[in-house]
């Protein structure tokens, strides 16, 4: 145990448990909830036909039996793939079955706020906006219309919100900061721009998400974001010495594939 330790680091289970079941699927989010994680990370995308859904690349090549940009596809061409075949049993550590083809079709983000809300416990939801520019604010248009629906939209205060929208992209934060400006917003990135270094956040973002590589390489940077009063929430962690780098700097969020591992490792597993 270190001192950092001490404080309460939200464990945040990135594409669902995704290295013990295939991402973006419900058997990922089911096995990230079973293993005890703080709140669930997914990127979502807009289909043809209008519907959020919960996938992290342009097309379903890598993580389906399809082909395709998922904007080009309506959710009912996506509905009749599989998006769990692909991901071999034998890259978990801990094989849970999802055979069950109901755990790895396409995940709606309805779908996924619904079993959050039948959690029986307070979960939160981390959703990364992917590449908006292309639906000129339909993505965040959809997203928030979609939280609101689960009146999760327009929290009393930030603080209270159980749902934070993060993107590579200051233009979508600005956009869901516009709409619902007491929905927290992360601003993720892989650099630390000339314009960041002193601690500030660009589009108002309430939070930092730096990958892991900048708080290895740069460990000063997070000292001046706390100092200038933003959380960070470092992805994506899953090697036990970063786990310790990230509790030793005191982030309020480590993002990983392996929640089960890092519950662990933090004292609570
Ligand atoms: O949680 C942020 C992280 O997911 C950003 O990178 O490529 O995994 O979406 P990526
Ligand atoms: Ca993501």
């Amino acid at each position: 145990m270190t001192q950092a330790r001490q404080h309460h680091i939200q464990v945040v289970a990135h594409r669902g448990a995704s290295e013990d079941a295939p991402e973006h699927t419900l058997a990922a989010y089911m096995k990230a909830i079973d293993d005890g994680a703080d709140a669930l990370e997914c990127d979502v995308r807009l289909t043809a036909d209008g519907h959020l859904v919960c996938v992290h690349d342009r097309r379903v090549n890598r993580t389906s039996n399809g082909r395709g940009a998922v904007s080009a596809l309506e959710l009912a061409d996506l509905a009749a793939l599989d998006f769990g075949t692909w991901k071999g049993h034998e890259d978990a550590t801990e094989g849970p079955d999802w055979g069950d083809p109901s755990l790895t079709s396409v995940l709606t983000l309805e779908r996924l706020l619904e079993l959050v809300a039948d959690s029986g416990r307070r979960i939160e939801l981390a959703i990364e906006t992917k590449h908006p520019t292309r639906w000129a604010g339909r993505v965040e248009e959809r997203l928030l219309g979609l939280l609101d629906r689960f009146g999760l939209a327009a929290p009393p205060t930030a603080a209270e919100s159980s749902v934070r929208i993060m993107s590579f992209s200051a233009r979508s934060l600005h956009r869901v900061a516009a709409a619902a400006p007491t929905v927290p917003t992360v601003y993720l990135t892989q650099f630390v721009g000339p314009r960041m270094r002193d601690g500030r956040l660009p589009a108002g973002a309430r939070i930092a998400g730096p990958s892991i590589r900048i708080v290895r390489n740069q460990p000063g940077w997070i000292e001046r974001l706390h100092r200038a009063g933003h959380q960070v929430h470092v992805w994506t962690v899953n090697e036990p010495e970063d786990v310790e780098l990230c509790a030793r700097l005191g982030v309020e969020a480590i993002i990983t594939n392996r929640p089960r591992q890092v519950l662990s490792q933090l004292g609570r597993g």
